[in-house]
Formats: structure tokens, sequence, C-alpha cells
């Protein structure tokens, strides 16, 4: 059965524009998520703490982090990778951080530079550190059906990770098909996996849509139990470590997927429609949602 209500948590700024070869200014960021403020989320991922040399696209966090307008109601978090990140986040009053782990040796290396148990060994501080501050922690693991370095990833492999993240302390972790090569046959095997040791509140769902069939794997998801999705205004973004990625599913699709069924998610789909075309104009960057409307 499918719940009635779930939970959007918003990627454009973050998953969304880390990897648009273009950078864009600070200012039209700082507009974008006031605007996506709008639109009736919960949660939006601003921005992430990460290395400017890895990712330049996010060079401006504090800057970011500061300047929007936080709107009552609305929990903005941030990506912190080590404890210099979260505690660049926490000096600017950063209230949930997301620690990012993968399924797959080759994409950790790749993507944070060590094996994951080592990045377990590093979350382990963020953890006390934010266990002490009142910070929230989310978790993602990324290359949950599979990985563009080892390949094949087996529902095990995840649901081992998932139960170290729970374990350290996150309150949810969200599972990312980082290449978008989930079907609903491997989305029904990996939930089935991680749910022998983890809540059906404490997992989310993160599909990237490479191959179109993120909705199909959300819908899979939702008749499993699960009441929280991570999508992406305009469908934007893909990976910077993962070549041929393309973006998260579309918000507008997802909330418009939802509306048919009678799930509520507290989205505008209007305004979700009228922010993205305000975005894609500004960058340049297309709009890749199949709902739309024509201003
Ligand atoms: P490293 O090079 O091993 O780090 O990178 P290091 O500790 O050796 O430091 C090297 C330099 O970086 C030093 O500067 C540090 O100060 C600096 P230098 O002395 O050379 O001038 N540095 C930092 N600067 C700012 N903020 C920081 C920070 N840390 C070190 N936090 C590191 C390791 C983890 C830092 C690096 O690999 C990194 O930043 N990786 C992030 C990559 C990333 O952002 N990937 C995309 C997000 S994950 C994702 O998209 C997947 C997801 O959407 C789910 C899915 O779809 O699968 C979540
Ligand atoms: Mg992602």
């Amino acid at each position: 059965t499918l719940p009635k209500a779930i939970r959007i948590v918003e990627m454009g700024p973050r998953d969304g524009l880390q990897s648009e070869k273009k950078i864009l200014p600070s200012d039209i960021k700082v507009e974008f998520i006031n605007r996506l403020s709008e639109c009736g989320y919960k949660n939006i991922e601003v921005t992430s703490f990460v290395s400017p040399k890895w990712v330049p696209q996010m060079g401006d966090n504090l800057e970011v982090f500061q300047r929007i307008y936080k709107k009552p109601g609305v929990t903005y978090s941030a990506l912190t990778p080590n404890v210099k990140g979260y505690e660049s986040a926490k000096s600017v009053g950063v209230p949930e951080v997301a620690i990012f782990a993968s399924a797959s040796e080759g994409f950790s290396q790749k993507n944070i530079n060590c094996s994951i148990e080592e990045s377990i060994q590093r979350f382990r501080s963020i953890m006390h550190s934010a266990y002490i501050d009142k910070i929230r922690v989310r978790g993602y693991i990324s290359c949950v059906f599979g990985c563009p370095y080892d390949g094949e990833i087996s529902p095990e492999a995840v649901r081992s990770v998932a139960l170290k993240l729970k374990e350290i302390g996150c309150y949810e972790i969200s599972l990312g098909d980082t290449i978008g090569i989930g079907t609903p046959t491997k989305t029904k095997a990996l939930i089935e996996s991680v749910l022998y040791d983890l809540a059906p509140s404490e997992v989310a769902v993160h599909f990237h849509n490479t191959f179109d069939r993120a909705l199909e794997n959300i819908f899979t998801a939702l008749e499993m139990g699960i009441t929280t999705v991570d999508s992406s205004i305009a469908s934007l973004g893909g990976c910077p470590y993962a070549d041929g990625a393309t973006g998260n599913v579309s918000t507008e699709d997802v909330a418009f997927l939802c509306q048919e069924l009678g799930i509520e998610t507290g989205l505008d789909i209007n305004a979700l429609c009228r922010t993205a075309n305000w975005m894609s104009k500004i960058s340049g960057i297309p709009n890749r949602s199949v709902y739309q409307i024509h201003e």
C-alpha cells in the first residue's frame, strides 16, 4: 500500500549544481534557494563543505549558506565529508549535515579519497561532534546498484554500509543510485535487504534518472513503505565522479506522480515549475523535467 504523505528532500542547489560545468555566481544560487523556499519544502540541501579543489562549484558554500533566507519550518542542510567541512558548516549555523559513504570501494576512493572503512572512521569524529552540538546527521550511500569503477554492487554490500551508518548515529540513510541503473526489481531487492536492519522511516531513496526509470523505482519504494524521496528541481545534476550520470529525478515529476496517486508532498507544483523555468533561463541549464508549464 502507498503512503498518505511523503517528504521530498530538494537536491538541486547541491547535487544539481555540483556537477554543472558552469560555476554559477553566488547571487543566482542565493536567489534560487530563496525561490525554492517558497515552494513548500521542509528540506533543502543547500551546498557542500567539501574541498574546493575537488568540487569548485561548491566553493562559495559559506557565503551561500549565510546569505539565504531561512524560512521557518524549512531545514537547510549541507554535505560534510570530514571534520574540516563539519567545522565550516557549524561556523555558519548549519542545523543538519550529511556524510557520504559508498557501497563500492572504487567510488569511495574516487569520491572521497579513502576506503569505505576509513570513511566510516572519519565519520565517527563528525558524529561525535554533531552529537554534542545537537546537529542532525543524514547518511548517504552511493552506487547502491552499481559503480562506474567496480561494476555491479550487491544488496548485501549496501546493507552492511547502511547498518554501519545507522550504528554511528545517522537518523536516516539515503540510498543513492549514483549512475541511475536501478530498476523496480533491483529496487525491491535492495530495500528488502536494508529493511532487515533499518525501519522504513530511516530510509530515503535517491535516484538519478540516467535511464529514465527513476519514477518506477520510486513507486516501488513507496509501495514498500519508504516515505522520503530525494529529487532535484528541473532534474538538475549528475555527479562529478561518475561520467555520464545525469541529474536526480525531477522534483516536479515526483510531485506530479504523487498528486496523481493522492499522496501529499506539501509542494506547490506551479511554484516548482516557475522556479525551474527561472533557473533554466538564468543559468542556461536545460530544464529536463517532463512536467513543465510554458510561461
Ligand atoms: P583529500 O585531498 O584526501 O583531503 O580530499 P586532505 O585532507 O588531504 O586535504 C587536501 C586539501 O583539501 C587541503 O588543502 C585541505 O585543507 C583541503 P591544502 O592544504 O592542499 O591547501 N580540505 C578542505 N577544504 C575545504 N573543505 C573541506 C576540506 N577537506 C580538506 N571539507 C576530501 C578528501 C574528502 C576533502 C575530498 O575528496 C572531497 O572534498 N571530496 C568531495 C567530493 C564530492 O563532493 N563529491 C560529490 C558529493 S557525493 C555525491 O554527489 C553522491 C550523492 O549525491 C548520492 C549519490 O547520488 O550517490 C550524495
Ligand atoms: Mg546524487
